[in-house]
């Protein structure tokens, strides 16, 4: 039984003073729930605002994104040494980084060995895209992706891992896929494939996230699922009150389960 991890991305919202207010509204309603690990992933402007009105609280602090080197010549990017003072999380190989900017699973392997060589907690994105789901292509997509990312990872390191489903045609959309479909891709394919590269244990171990176009009213129903270990929430997670909503609904729904 894993404790499960519910994690807000804003995306590209939020200047630092839209942030500290969007913090200010959802920090006592997210504090006081137990049993989820709560993360927000704010843009990179944001994170030390943030840090400072999290620190008195159980959230935790993502970063969107991260390049895998240290330091040097390589102009608008950010190093894991910068996020290791700022946040605990990042999120790597978001679909959104591979649509528009050409993120592939070479560069999130060596963004995923950056990161936990500074003790940050990748949450790993995977998830096929419409075409290829019609297609009957999502076992091999999404089980490339992960070998791919995962690519010379020890099986301790995999464990401390976070991977987050997230089908291209749900997010954002308003189309979620149902818990019972997310359920066998994350079981069959992404622990499936784990499995076969690593071990049972650590398929087991590792959490996996669902999302896309989660909110309040189908967040149960992913959150029910066997496999499921928590939510990757996009525009849900830019409203206070939805946001400590589906944090709430996520314990309460672990809880009963447990
Ligand atoms: P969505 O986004 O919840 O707005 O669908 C999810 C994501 O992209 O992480």
């Amino acid at each position: 039984m894993h404790t499960p991890l519910i994690a807000g991305n804003w995306k590209m919202n939020k200047a630092i003073e839209e942030a500290v207010n969007l913090v200010r509204e959802m920090r006592p309603g997210l504090n006081e729930v137990p049993g989820v690990d709560k993360v927000l992933c704010p843009p990179f402007t944001a994170l030390a605002a943030v840090k400072e009105l999290l620190e008195p609280t159980t959230i935790k602090l993502g970063a969107q994104n991260m390049y895998w080197e240290e330091k040097g010549a390589y102009t608008g990017e950010i190093s894991p040494l910068m996020l290791k003072d700022l946040c605990q999380y990042v999120i790597l190989g978001h679909s959104e980084q591979r649509q528009y900017f050409g993120e592939t699973d070479d560069r999130v392997n060596k963004k995923i060995k950056a990161a936990l060589a500074h003790s940050l907690i990748p949450i790993v994105c995977v998830g096929e895209n419409l075409a290829q789901n019609e297609a009957g292509q999502t076992e091999a997509v999404v089980g490339g992706q992960v070998r791919g990312c995962l690519a010379g990872l020890s099986a301790e390191q995999v464990r401390g891992l976070i991977i987050a489903y997230e089908p291209l045609w749900a997010i954002g959309t308003g189309r979620p896929a149902t818990g019972v479909g997310a359920n066998a891709v994350i079981g069959q394919t992404i622990r499936g494939t784990i499995g076969d590269l690593y071990d049972k244990a650590t398929a087991q171990t590792v959490r996996v996230q669902y999302g896309g176009s989660v909110n309040p009213k189908n967040v149960a129903e992913f959150m029910s699922q066997v496999e499921i270990d928590g939510a990757l929430v996009g525009g849900a997670s830019l409203k206070a009150a939805d946001f400590v909503e589906i944090v709430r609904i996520s314990a309460q729904v672990k809880e009963a389960s447990s």
